[in-house]
């Protein structure tokens, strides 16, 4: 609709400039150039809410995380008010069958009584005491033990509380360097991750994160961080390379990058079990034996992060059970209280835990810690939670309903837009590409990711959109007959269409490309932050303008010389007065109309 009135009408700036911000935005062709290259800068876009206007909540007064200006200003939030199992309900009273568990974290659902009961008692009772030299409360002492009494992948020595997963993670590195220099190896810092992994937005924990998205601009990763290579088989293995042998030559390269750095200045490798935000990546099945192998004999610690991997979502109690890694160091968070009230865990083994020990003795205090490190409320919480994990037998009841999750998603893999199926347990990822190669992506102006993000949300179910991948980690507690709806009613392909009704409609989808007549305007650029001349947006530098629109038209017509394209492509350069007045620069506008292959392919020509 507001394209076609952008399209008839010569005046109509104020459309016209929301309008290009959203497609810009979904499309990614927002930011600067390298955006237009850069896949990742779209791991964070999300499809807008499909609430009515009345609700009056654009522009609110939150700098809302991972969520770009311009939706915030533009857009209503989708207002979740309040949950029910696997459910959640908006402020309209619209029901949603969360896919993603909140955020990967409310594995017992979004309902519990007996977690909404001991945090009650415990605010009864006792709402805050903090745990600082060495007064404590008893709920931070029992959830402690409990912790080291489950998991047993490996004798662990100690816990150290905190907030969240970037605070377990950030501790990490402090406990690291802690434990290093109290044993005189004090070059020994460095840190090595892999590309693709999510260890949280901290300083520390966003530069251990391998996603571009969470360095740019930030002055990140800090410097003692090294990325390793993404253990994801589908995209990155070579020609006639089995997962066995792909693995072995990642253990290889990180043998080498290690060797290459001196393995007396490396202190760390960490780990998620599977790679949750970087796309839902599980490794080859050998590929933990093999670089754990590495670390060792380099004397290197292993951290396994088990933010999302803990408490049942693999089908063993933790993702090193499933992958038998024996880590040095664990981080947990998330499901440790069902993500009722924020907390966080560092786990540390008992060698680690003497050293800290003894060092402390020396400096006469473990200087670290935060006000709420082991906050009560939160630990009675977390203790219950784990008594339920246990008492229902969460990891065995996920064996059982996983198959059907994974077949059912599964079955759509022959789609001709979906490149790769990927996850165990319950969790899953789906990626979609071109003719099911992981280097032939659709342009992210096409928005595919978020338009199919954006169906599921329409047909009641929200999923995680990441780029033009899809993941889901839905609660541990799912019936059979929930995941066949998450399946079967909510997340469809049709069989008999080259694409899912929301790609394949003109009418559907919040892209104008796909959603409006043809032709189609996008602007290149979009309103950024910073000096008025630094960008390529309206009003932008004309110069990073005209390399905006050079760059977007050779992707798209490149995409055209390999016949995947719906675009014929035009440049030009408009007036500043045909979007807003008093702009001071001219603004470049792809005229975009669906090519004769493309609408062959949708049956539409
Ligand atoms: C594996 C992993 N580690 C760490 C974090 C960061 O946790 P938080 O958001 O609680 O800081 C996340 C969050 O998604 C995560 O998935």
């Amino acid at each position: 609709m507001i394209a076609r009135r952008l399209l008839r009408s010569n005046n109509a700036p104020a459309q016209a400039t929301s309008l290009l911000k959203h497609v810009t935005g979904t499309a990614s062709l927002q930011g600067n150039a390298d955006s237009l290259l850069d896949g990742t800068v779209r791991h964070f876009g999300s499809a807008p809410s499909a609430q009515p206007e009345e609700n009056g909540f654009k522009g609110h007064g939150m700098l809302a995380p991972f969520t770009a200006g311009w939706q915030s200003n533009d857009l209503h939030p989708l207002i979740i008010e309040r949950s029910e199992g696997s459910y959640v309900y908006d402020i309209n009273g619209n029901k949603y069958l969360d896919s993603l568990a909140g955020l990967w974290c409310t594995a017992l659902g979004g309902s519990e009584p007996r977690l909404v009961k001991a945090a009650t008692e415990q605010l009864n009772k006792l709402p805050f005491y903090h745990s600082f030299w060495n007064r404590t409360t008893k709920p931070s002492l029992d959830l402690a033990q409990e912790i080291l009494s489950m998991f047993t992948a490996r004798e662990m020595g100690k816990v150290f509380f905190t907030n969240s997963g970037s605070e377990a993670n950030d501790s990490q590195v402090k406990l690291v360097w802690y434990y290093n220099n109290a044993l005189g190896r004090p070059n020994k810092k460095k840190f090595i991750a892999r590309s693709k992994a999510y260890h949280g937005s901290t300083l520390i924990s966003a530069s251990l994160t391998g996603l571009p998205a969470l360095h740019q601009k930030f002055d990140l990763p800090a410097p003692f961080v090294l990325h390793t290579d993404c253990p994801h088989y589908w995209r990155y293995h070579l020609p006639g390379e089995t997962e066995e042998d792909f693995a072995t030559r990642l253990a290889t390269n990180l043998e080498n990058l290690i060797l290459k750095e001196g393995p007396e200045t490396i202190a760390a490798f960490i780990a998620e079990p599977v790679m949750g935000a970087g796309g839902v990546i599980p490794p080859p099945k050998t590929y933990f034996d093999k670089v754990q192998a590495i670390v060792k004999k380099y004397d290197i610690l292993f951290i396994a992060d088990e933010v999302i991997t803990a408490f049942g979502r693999l089908g063993t109690m933790f993702g090193c059970d499933y992958y038998n890694i024996k880590p040095d160091l664990v981080s947990l968070a998330k499901a440790l209280s069902n993500a009722y009230v924020p907390i966080g865990a560092t786990l540390v083994s008992p060698e680690i835990s003497d050293v800290i020990h003894s060092q402390s003795n020396k400096l006469g205090s473990f200087a670290h810690g935060f006000t709420y490190s082991g906050h009560p409320v939160a630990c009675a919480v977390a203790i219950e939670a784990l008594k339920l994990y246990r008492e229902r037998d969460i990891p065995g009841h996920v064996k059982q309903i996983a198959p059907k999750f994974q077949d059912g998603i599964r079955a759509l893999a022959d789609s001709p837009i979906i490149g790769e199926i990927r996850g165990l347990g319950m969790i899953m990822g789906t990626e979609f590409t071109n003719n099911k190669s992981p280097t032939d992506l659709f342009p992210a102006e096409w928005g595919v990711g978020a338009i199919f993000g954006e169906e599921c949300q329409k047909r009641g179910m929200l999923v995680r959109v990441a780029g033009d991948a899809i993941m889901m980690s839905p609660t541990l507690i799912m019936t059979p007959g929930e995941v066949d709806e998450v399946c079967h009613q909510r997340f469809t392909v049709p069989a008999n269409s080259p694409l899912s009704s929301s790609l394949a409609s003109p009418r559907l989808g919040s892209n104008p490309v796909t959603k409006h007549q043809w032709p189609c305007l996008f602007s290149v650029g979009a309103h950024l932050r910073g000096s008025p001349q630094g960008h390529g947006g309206e009003g932008g530098s004309p110069a990073v303008q005209e390399e905006l629109a050079k760059r977007a038209a050779t992707t798209i017509t490149i995409n055209a010389g390999r016949r995947r394209t719906i675009f014929d492509v035009q440049v030009n350069k408009q007036p500043s007065s045909w979007l807003r007045d008093g702009n001071s620069a001219p603004v470049y506008v792809l005229a975009l109309s669906p090519s004769k292959w493309w609408l062959n392919f949708l049956n539409m020509s």
